[in-house]
């Protein structure tokens, strides 16, 4: 079997520039607070009506064509990782397909709803595609514009000042390079925790999951034998029941447990250690957790790419958008052992390691 590599790599983000002072002018939040418990000094948010996720995906895309030396139109599959899509359906990935006028071609596109681990999750999926023989030209992206569903109030405080908006891609091609490219990549997830870091209405759950976790949750729904305001009632609306809502303490536990775990297990299965990894790529959730990582890994300093300063938390857009950012920075170059890793909803968890 054939080994999978990028080929091209590319990143957007979006001009505007939203730091911690201006988010203090809408909710009861500090700059302190903000920088102490989670890293974050600014972040980007798109234009209103001028962009969106597959927008700023394809912008990404283009970059990563360009370096991977292909016109969009030689791309044989897309696969989109997002959780803030432009439309609840279709996905994402026949949007930018569109987007790029590629549609001649009629060539599959895949949606991936993992958030933060879906990069990762994605990358896995090419590289089988590529490996087999089946694709030859593998696009992947991560792209989310969350800017445009958080909540602005105090109520939505512990989530609004982490998300950021942007994107990134890269294009996954065969290697006949036996030393090179996707070496490994493990996936994981529980979903015991699933409401813990959710985004669950509109949904068509109706309470489902809440009545047999024996939560009874009024979400406003019309009498049983009613269809119809399911997705959205006017409850919801009025009371902000619509917004991602995350147990900050809990999910933190989690991710640094989750990190080091499935790290070490992707260096285990291809017989390397942490002091091989070149460049860890963390999913950037907070500085805290890819510190605590850094430090149980024994890594230095310039063995970990960390931007969540800059661009927040963009959750299937963050390790694309650092790996693409080291790569320019000259900080992965051929040879190198780079590591990506994300944990998040569901919960997911996911690393790879690739021989650059
Ligand atoms: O990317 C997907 C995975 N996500 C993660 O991995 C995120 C993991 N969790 C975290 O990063 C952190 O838990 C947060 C940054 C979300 C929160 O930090 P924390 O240190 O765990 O704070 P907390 O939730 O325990 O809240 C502490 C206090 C609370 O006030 P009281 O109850 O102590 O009076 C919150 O109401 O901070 C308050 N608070 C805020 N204060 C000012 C929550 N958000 C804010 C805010 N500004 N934005």
């Amino acid at each position: 079997m054939k080994r999978s590599k990028i080929a091209g790599i590319g990143y957007y983000v979006p001009e505007r520039i939203v730091t911690n002072n201006e988010l203090t002018a809408v909710m009861d939040t500090t700059d302190e607070w903000i920088q102490e418990r989670t890293g974050i000094l600014e972040r980007r948010y798109g234009k209103k009506h001028q962009e969106t996720t597959s927008s700023m995906g394809a912008a990404a895309t283009r970059i990563a064509c360009e370096r991977a030396g292909i016109a969009p139109e030689e791309i044989d599959f897309i696969i989109f990782a997002t959780l803030s899509p432009d439309y609840y359906f279709p996905g994402c990935g026949v949007l930018l397909q569109r987007e790029l006028g590629i549609t001649h071609k009629e060539v599959g596109a895949l949606d991936v709803r993992n958030q933060c681990s879906g990069f990762v999750y994605a990358l896995s999926i090419a590289d089988q595609f590529v490996k087999t023989g089946m694709y030859k030209n593998v696009l992947v992206v991560g792209s989310e514009m969350h800017s445009m569903g958080l909540d602005f109030s105090t109520r939505g405080r512990n989530v609004t000042v982490i998300f950021g908006d942007g994107a990134g891609a890269v294009i996954i091609q065969p290697t006949d390079d036996p030393h090179r490219g996707i070496l490994t990549s493990k996936l994981h997830s529980n979903g015991t925790y699933a409401e813990k870091l959710a985004f669950i209405n509109p949904g068509s759950h109706g309470g489902y999951h809440f009545k047999k976790l024996g939560e009874e949750v009024d979400f406003g729904y019309p009498p049983d034998d009613t269809y119809g305001e399911i997705f959205l009632t006017p409850k919801m609306k009025d009371e902000g029941l619509y917004y991602p809502n995350m147990e900050g303490q809990f999910v933190f536990k989690m991710a640094v447990q989750k990190f080091p775990e499935v790290i070490h297990e992707a260096l285990n299965e291809a017989g390397l250690k942490p002091s091989d990894i070149n460049m860890l790529i963390p999913h950037q959730a907070n500085l805290r957790i890819s510190q605590f990582v850094q430090k149980i890994l024994g890594l230095r300093d310039d063995q970990v790419w960390n931007n969540i300063q800059k661009f927040g938390n963009t959750t299937a857009a963050s390790v694309p958008i650092a790996l693409c950012e080291a790569y320019e920075a000259g900080r992965v170059k051929e040879g190198d052992l780079v590591c990506l890793a994300a944990f998040g909803s569901g919960f997911t968890w996911a690393s790879a390691l690739i021989r650059w």
